[in-house]
């Protein structure tokens, strides 16, 4: 049996997000989606919308906040591996780097997930930056999000 953390901002969860997670779904026997509350940022959603978008679209996983290091919530969640999904080049200088730093001091492996081309220039940030200029971001996040950044943004 093989449990995988999939962390992230997810601020909002995009349709890149659900894809790597429902393709983790698909793949391993359990995956816990692992929301960072960082105190230090001001995220646009607060952590408890942030779980309820991802629970929404994906009701085989566990959703879970956490706060401090990835490695320690991978340990308390009784995750085997982390898994990320890499969108191209840039992703995987960083992620890398945050893996190898992971493994060395945390010693939890990371594995990464090819990012479906048709999801691959979408990110979060500029999907906030498209709503807030009234874009229609109706395709690329999940129906309640997109809901959720028209009712903010007009
Ligand atoms: O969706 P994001 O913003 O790319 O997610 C980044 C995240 C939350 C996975 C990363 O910032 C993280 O792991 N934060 C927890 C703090 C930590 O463990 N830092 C050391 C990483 S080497």
């Amino acid at each position: 049996m093989t449990s995988v953390l999939c962390p992230g901002s997810f601020d909002p969860p995009t349709n890149g997000h659900i894809d790597v997670i429902d393709r983790c779904i698909a793949t391993f026997d359990r995956v816990v989606v692992a929301i960072v509350e960082n105190p230090s940022k001001q995220p646009a959603f607060t952590v408890d919308e942030r779980k309820a978008f991802v629970a929404a679209s994906c009701p085989d996983a566990e959703v879970i906040a956490f706060r401090g290091l990835v490695v320690e919530a991978a340990r308390a969640a009784g995750a085997d591996l982390i898994v990320k999904g890499l969108r191209g080049e840039a992703d995987f200088a960083y992620e890398l780097q945050m893996a190898q730093m992971n493994r060395s001091f945390g010693g939890v492996d990371t594995m990464f997930m090819a990012a479906s081309p048709e999801f691959s220039y979408l990110s979060s940030s500029l999907v906030k930056e498209v709503a807030a200029l009234g874009g229609d971001v109706s395709r690329l996040v999940p129906a309640d999000v997109a809901r959720a950044l028209k009712e903010r943004h007009g």
